[in-house]
C-alpha cells in the first residue's frame, strides 16, 4: 500500500458516477457565464497549460503583471464567479472537518498534453483548513511531495470521481500533475480532465459564543 504523508488522504472512487455526471453539468454552466482564461505564471508571463475558471466568492487567478491572488471578479470579463454548487458545499461538509464554507472553487481542464508543476497551495490567509479536491474525466498521475520543494515524492493515479484532502500538516505538500492519460474515461464527451479544487482562503470572523 502507499503510504501518504500525514494529513494527505486519497479517496478513491467517492463520487458516484451520478454525481459525476451532475458536476460535469454544472461545470459547463459555470464556463458559459465565466469562461476559460488562461493562467500566465507572474513575472515571466508563462503560459501554464492548463486553463482555468472559478465558482465562489472569491476566484484564484495569475498573470504576468499581478501574480498568484484571489479575486471576487473574473479577470476577464469583471463578473462575479458563478456560485459554489451544491454538491461541491455538500462534499466540503463531509470531507473537510472544518466548521466553514469553502470560498473558492478553482476549475482546472486539462486537454491531454496538460501538466501541473509541482506547488504549494499558499495563496490562502486561513492554512487550517483543508484543501479538497475532485477529480472528473481521464486518469492523471498525480504526485504528493513533504512540505518542502526537496522532500520526497511520491506518484499515484488519480481516477474520476476520487477525491484527495490535503489537511492538518498535510495542507502544505508540495503537488502536482505529471500527465494526463488520455481516453481512460468516457465521463467527459471530448475527453481531458477536469480537477476541482475547493479552498477556504480567508479567516473565519470570530463570533462570540
Ligand atoms: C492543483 O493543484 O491546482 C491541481 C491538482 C489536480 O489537478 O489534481
Ligand atoms: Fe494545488
Amino acid at each position: 500500500m502507499l503510504v501518504l504523508p500525514k494529513g494527505v488522504r486519497h479517496m478513491p472512487a467517492y463520487l458516484s458516477r451520478t454525481v459525476q455526471e451532475e458536476l460535469v453539468d454544472e461545470v459547463r454552466r459555470i464556463v458559459q457565464q465565466a469562461p476559460l482564461f488562461v493562467p500566465a505564471m507572474p513575472r515571466t508571463g508563462k503560459e501554464m497549460s492548463v486553463r482555468m475558471t472559478n465558482c465562489g466568492p472569491l476566484g484564484w487567478v495569475t498573470d504576468k503583471e499581478h501574480g498568484y491572488r484571489y479575486q471576487p471578479a473574473h479577470p476577464l470579463t469583471g463578473a462575479p464567479w458563478p456560485p459554489i454548487p451544491d454538491a461541491l458545499l455538500d462534499l466540503w461538509r463531509e470531507v473537510s472537518g472544518y466548521p466553514h464554507p469553502p470560498e473558492a472553487c478553482l476549475i482546472n481542464f486539462y486537454t491531454a498534453d496538460a501538466k501541473m508543476g509541482l506547488h504549494q497551495d499558499r495563496d490562502e490567509t486561513d492554512f487550517s483548513a483543508p484543501v479538497v479536491s475532485v477529480s472528473l474525466g481521464d486518469d492523471c498521475l498525480f504526485r504528493v511531495g513533504q512540505t518542502t520543494r526537496d522532500g520526497a515524492t511520491k506518484s499515484f493515479r488519480l481516477q474520476s470521481g476520487d477525491v484527495v484532502v490535503l489537511g492538518g500538516e498535510g495542507r502544505l505538500c508540495f503537488h502536482g500533475v505529471d500527465r494526463i492519460y488520455p481516453s481512460t474515461s468516457a465521463l467527459l464527451k471530448n475527453g481531458g480532465r477536469i480537477n476541482l479544487t475547493l479552498r477556504r482562503v480567508t479567516k473565519p470572523a470570530v463570533t462570540a459564543s
